[in-house]
């Protein structure tokens, strides 16, 4: 089977079934080409709010499956690859969070996304990278414990003076792994070139950067923009999305290493395997678990839309 045999089985198949193909922005463009809607975690989240497919395939790691499962408790929703997972999302536990209640109870717990389940029933409300700035300016109460990326809570502290933001050092290794020297050296090598980061990399690359945002606020920042030349410094897939989507301009990786593994799990023979019915991981939830982790999500929407 040729690639483009195959994504066309997965297309008729997936109307056939009527299942519904959520890719986050970061898978490889072979997948993207199958999807119902691509995105960054925000925009799935309200797509998985507002999909009334049977079946739902996300193609991305385990705590976006998790989110659809909590919206649509009723559907089938598969992981494309059952291995993906984030390593940020199993960074802190409930007793942790607990404990960090207990000793600074003035503080409500903003939780980021990529956190697991069972975390989010100890936490008030969620936030994406596309959505923080937002929500916290927005909420009800000045005393935040912002958990688990103290990459992204710093970037979110910079841009919200007025409330008292505390961090815990979590966060992801895939943006974490960029230093402030790669994004000098990348700058000095390309001079014209303006500089797109994810709010997940380190303050001080970010400093550097002419922008800052999620996924898909970079590549709307690229796209939009007159300049002709751009660093990524987010996973090097976007790199090739964005060269695709605007074949006339530059696009450069800020590091070679900006490489999420888990995202990268995922091949269009998963997705195949998934609308055949014989692939992924079936997202299985408690209702008790559902119903204690879904405030935190809806109160996202609810601020965030
Ligand atoms: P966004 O899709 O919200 O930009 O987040 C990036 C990410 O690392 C998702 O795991
Ligand atoms: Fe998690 Fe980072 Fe990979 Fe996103 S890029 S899934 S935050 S490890």
């Amino acid at each position: 089977m040729t690639t483009y045999e195959m994504q066309q089985e997965i297309i008729r198949l997936k109307k056939e079934k009527n299942i519904c193909i959520l890719v986050h922005a970061y898978q490889t463009h072979d997948i993207w080409e199958v999807a119902d809607y691509i995105g960054d975690s925000f925009g799935l989240t309200q797509q998985a709010a507002k999909s009334d497919a049977d079946t739902v395939i996300m193609c991305g790691v385990q705590f976006m499956a998790e989110t659809v499962k909590m919206l649509s408790p009723q559907k089938r929703v598969l992981l494309s690859a059952p291995d993906a997972g984030c390593p940020m999302a199993e960074q802190m536990d409930r007793i942790m969070i607990r404990q960090m209640r207990e000793m600074m109870p003035d503080y409500k717990v903003v939780a980021y996304i990529n956190t697991t389940a069972e975390l989010k029933t100890v936490c008030d409300v969620c936030v994406t990278s596309s959505s923080a700035v937002k929500i916290i300016r927005a909420l009800p109460y000045d005393k935040i414990l912002f958990i688990p990326d103290c990459n992204l809570g710093s970037w979110v502290k910079q841009q919200v003076p007025e409330k008292e933001i505390k961090l815990l050092q979590g966060g992801c290794p895939t943006h974490a792994r960029i230093t402030e020297q790669e994004a000098q050296k990348a700058k000095a090598l390309h001079p014209d070139a303006l500089l797109l980061v994810h709010p997940e990399c380190r303050p001080e690359v970010t400093a550097l950067a002419d922008y800052a945002g999620s996924t898909t606020g970079i590549m709307d920042y690229a796209k939009k923009s007159d300049a002709k030349e751009f660093i990524i410094g987010t996973e090097n897939s976007i790199v090739q999305h964005l060269q695709f989507a605007c074949p006339e301009k530059r696009f450069y990786p800020l590091s070679k290493d900006c490489i999420c593994h888990n995202m990268r799990l995922t091949t269009l023979g998963d997705v195949y395997d998934c609308v055949c019915g014989r692939g992924g991981k079936e997202i299985v939830m408690d209702d008790k678990l559902i119903a204690d982790a879904r405030h935190c999500i809806d109160e996202m929407l609810a601020y965030g839309g």
